[in-house]
C-alpha cells in the first residue's frame, strides 16, 4: 500500500493524548511514549498521526524524538488547526510542526477541520506553495465530507488532496455510504480515526464472538473490518496494545461475518 509516495503499512498510528490534551502540553509520560512510538516502528508500522492541537504541539516534540531518524521509512501525518487555514497562519503553523518534528518534511500536512469562514482555495494555495518550498510533501484534509473534499480538489491547481481522514469504525460506518466510494474513485486515501471507538471495541463481546473463529481479538476484528476502506490509525501506548493491533493485519473477516457486523451496528 503506497500513501505519498512511501510504502507503508496497513494500520498506522494515532497519539492524541501521548504529551498532553487539547492545546495544552503534559511532559510527564514523555519516555514511555518515545518507548511506544519506537516500538511501533520496530514492529513495522509505517503511518504516525499527529497533529499541532495535540498537547499544543508537545506530542509533535514526542514524533520527531522518537521518529525522526526514520524518517525515509515513515510517513508522519500532522494538522493544522481550523484557527489557522487563513494563507500566513498555514504557513506558519506548518513551519512551527515542521520545526516540532525537527523532520526535513512533513509526508503528509492535513487541514484538520472545515472553516466555513476561510475560503478552500486560500489554504489550498497556502498547502501548495508549502510543497513547493518542500516544508511539506503532501497535502490532505481530515472531517471533509464529499462535497467539501470535492470542493478542495477542485481548488487544487498543481497538487493531489491525496487523503481525507475521517471518523471509521464498527460503530461509526458513515462514511461507507457516499465519501467511501467518491474516494475510491477520486484515488483519494481515507485514514480511518478512532477506529477502535476510542477504546470500546475491547470490550465489544459480539466482535469478541466472531473472533473466536480466527483466533483473533474483538480489537483485530474491529480492525480488519476497516482495513479493506481505509488506513485505520489506533491510539495504543503500550507493547501489548501494539503487539495486538498488528494481528489485525495477514487475515480477512469471511463475507458473511462482514455482513454480521453490518448488521449489528448499522
Ligand atoms: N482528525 C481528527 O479529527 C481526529 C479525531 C480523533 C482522533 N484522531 C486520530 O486518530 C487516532 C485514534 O483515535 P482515538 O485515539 O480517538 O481512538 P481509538 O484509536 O479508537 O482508541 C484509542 C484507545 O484504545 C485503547 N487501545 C488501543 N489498543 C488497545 C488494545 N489492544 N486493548 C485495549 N485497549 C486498546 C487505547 O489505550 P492505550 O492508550 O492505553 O493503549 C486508547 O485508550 C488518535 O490518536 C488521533 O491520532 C484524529
Amino acid at each position: 500500500m503506497r500513501l505519498c509516495d512511501k510504502e507503508v503499512s496497513p494500520i498506522g498510528l494515532g497519539t492524541w493524548g501521548m504529551g498532553g490534551g487539547f492545546w495544552t502540553p503534559d511532559y510527564s509520560n514523555d519516555e514511555r511514549y518515545v518507548r511506544a512510538l519506537r516500538y511501533a516502528y520496530e514492529r513495522g508500522i509505517r503511518v504516525f498521526d499527529t497533529a499541532e492541537m495535540y498537547g499544543g504541539g508537545h506530542s509533535e516534540e514526542l514524533v520527531g524524538q522518537a521518529l525522526r531518524e526514520f524518517q525515509e521509512d515513515v510517513v508522519i501525518v500532522s494538522k493544522v488547526w481550523p484557527n489557522h487555514l487563513r494563507y500566513d497562519d498555514l504557513v506558519r503553523s506548518a513551519e512551527a510542526s515542521r520545526r516540532r518534528l525537527g523532520v526535513r518534511s512533513i509526508d503528509l500536512y492535513l487541514i484538520h477541520w472545515p472553516n466555513p469562514e476561510v475560503p478552500i482555495g486560500e489554504s489550498i494555495r497556502a498547502l501548495e506553495d508549502l510543497i513547493d518550498r518542500g516544508v511539506i510533501r503532501c497535502m490532505g484534509v481530515s472531517n471533509f465530507d464529499v462535497r467539501l473534499l470535492q470542493e478542495a480538489m477542485g481548488a487544487a491547481r498543481k497538487y493531489e488532496v491525496v487523503a481525507d481522514e475521517v471518523e471509521y469504525s464498527v460503530y461509526h460506518r458513515e462514511p461507507e455510504a457516499e465519501l467511501i466510494p467518491f474516494a475510491r474513485r477520486a484515488g483519494v486515501t481515507i485514514i480511518a480515526y478512532s477506529p477502535l471507538g476510542r477504546g470500546q471495541a475491547a470490550r465489544d463481546r459480539f466482535l469478541a464472538e466472531i473472533g473466536r473463529k480466527y483466533g483473533k481479538t474483538a480489537i483485530q476484528v474491529a480492525l480488519n473490518y476497516l482495513l479493506p476502506n481505509s488506513i485505520p490509525i489506533p491510539k495504543a501506548s503500550t507493547k501489548e496494545h501494539i503487539d495486538e493491533l498488528l494481528g489485525a493485519v495477514g487475515w480477512a473477516l469471511s463475507p458473511e461475518d462482514v455482513e454480521a457486523i453490518r448488521r449489528r451496528y448499522r
